[in-house]
């Protein structure tokens, strides 16, 4: 399809995003809206369903009659048949005229049933028989009345789970999706998040007349790497509310952090510190692998030197074995997982190979972790990195390989402050 074609609707719906599935979908809804099938658009909360039914219906057939949205989650379940299909006067309490429903109301044109998950199971039975044979009764009433209207549905329900759970009517179902646009979770969309924050941005100091809430880098990263579960319209709530109430135009990742929720903590942290070179180190079982490959290099050069200088003496290396474990704790293979199993195994040949070839003093140099507790080794090689480093943290912190953050807290932990 022209891609101009697929710009000029993000241009008329306000549709931010460039990434691949979500021009698909504008694809699909270009190419199906003038073939008159019921759609279905799935896609998790807050991930811009709504305006695809729109998108359908101005470029359909249909495009100069009515379009309704009927959001059927936010109609009570005593209600929603006569909202749908009418009811005569006196079909229940409080019916006091008839009333013509939105089947009737769009004839000729489409009808969106927004969160149709949420029907109840004899509005469905009654949704099917429109779909089928366009024909409905209202409540109260036995004349068969006939529409010709065009359904185009939105779920943000996990519909083949509701079926399983006998919540949503299967032959339903597939008379809905006889063609299906799935709108990608913001997560899945790369750099969007970026562009979409921009665009949010912008509205709002236009709204409010000020200049607009910017990224730092870090920001960038932290905000695209973020899972947002609840999509677009968190990104745009996040962003509404940090235009109004951030003290300072510019937000780094930090400031960023503290408008998201505190559970994905972890996350956050990893993304503003990860760039594509450099990887992060945030537990101690991290710090521990660094150890591991650490000693690997030192074990490599320590080779080289004995190779050079042809030393024979054999070692009693394996006596030292026990005390290896002192730094895992147990034995590694009991609790470990397939990583550090790997990582285990790999110190394991290390000290084999040491074994076969080396001098039992040089070994012990080398080996100085071995034997200590995990908190000794790493208070060790902190107090090694800042003294290297002058007491400059960032850069003790980038040559352990853990965030500056972490090395806060370590330094905190082993009282190295006045040190
Ligand atoms: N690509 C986008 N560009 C600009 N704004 C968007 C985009 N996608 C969504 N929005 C905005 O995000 C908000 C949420 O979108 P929408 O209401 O369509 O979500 P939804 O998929 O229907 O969610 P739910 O399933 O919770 O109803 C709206 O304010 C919408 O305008
Ligand atoms: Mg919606």
């Amino acid at each position: 399809m022209d891609e101009s074609l697929i710009l000029q609707v993000k241009q008329r719906y306000n549709i931010v995003g460039n990434c691949e599935a979500l021009n698909r979908a504008i694809e699909i809804a270009l190419k199906i809206a003038p073939v008159d099938l019921s759609v279905l658009v799935t896609g998790e909360n807050g991930v811009g369903k709504e305006i695809f039914p729109r998108i359908i219906h101005d470029h359909s057939l249909r495009k100069g009659k009515k379009y309704f949205a009927v959001n059927c989650g936010a109609i009570p379940e005593g209600t929603i048949d006569s909202e749908l299909f009418g009811h005569e006067k006196g079909a229940f309490t409080g019916a006091i005229d008839q009333r013509e429903g939105y089947f009737a109301a769009a004839n000729g044109g489409t009808l969106f049933l927004d969160e149709v998950g949420e029907l109840p199971l004899q509005t469905q039975a009654r949704l099917l028989r429109v779909l089928e044979t366009g024909e409905y009764i209202r409540v109260g009433s036995s004349e068969v009345r006939k529409t010709n209207v065009r359904i185009v549905a939105a779920t943000n329900v996990n519909m083949e789970k509701a079926i399983a759970e006998g919540k949503f009517r299967e032959d339903l179902y597939y008379r809905l999706n006889t063609i299906s646009i799935s709108v990608p979770a913001l997560r899945d969309r790369g750099d969007d998040a970026a562009l979409l924050f921009r665009k949010f941005a912008l509205d709002m100091s236009e709204r409010y007349k000020m200049p607009p809430v910017r990224l730092t880098e870090d920001a960038v990263r932290l905000l695209v790497a973020y899972p947002w579960k609840g999509n677009v319209r968190q990104l745009k709530n996040l962003t509404e509310n940090m235009s109004v109430t951030a003290e300072k135009r510019e937000i780094d990742a930090e400031t960023l952090r503290t408008y998201l929720p505190a559970d994905s903590f972890h996350n956050q942290l990893v993304a503003v510190n990860e760039t594509p070179r450099e990887h992060s180190f945030e537990t101690e079982r991290e710090i521990l692998y660094k150890i591991l490959f650490d000693l690997r290099r030192d074990v490599s050069e320590l080779k080289r030197i004995v190779r050079e200088q042809n030393l024979t003496q054999p070692s009693s290396l394996g006596a030292r074995t026990e005390s290896h474990n002192l730094v895992f704790g147990t034995h590694p293979a009991d609790n470990f997982e397939k990583e550090e199993e790997d990582a285990f195994w790999e110190a394991e040949e290390v000290k084999e190979e040491l074994a076969e070839q080396t001098p039992k003093k040089t070994t012990e140099e080398v080996l100085t972790p071995v034997g200590r507790s995990l908190e000794e080794v790493e208070c060790e090689m902190i107090r090694r990195a800042l003294a290297e480093h002058n007491g400059r943290r960032k850069q003790a912190a980038d040559s352990l390989g853990i965030s500056e953050r972490t090395l806060y807290r370590k330094i905190k932990e082993y009282q190295l402050e006045n040190e």
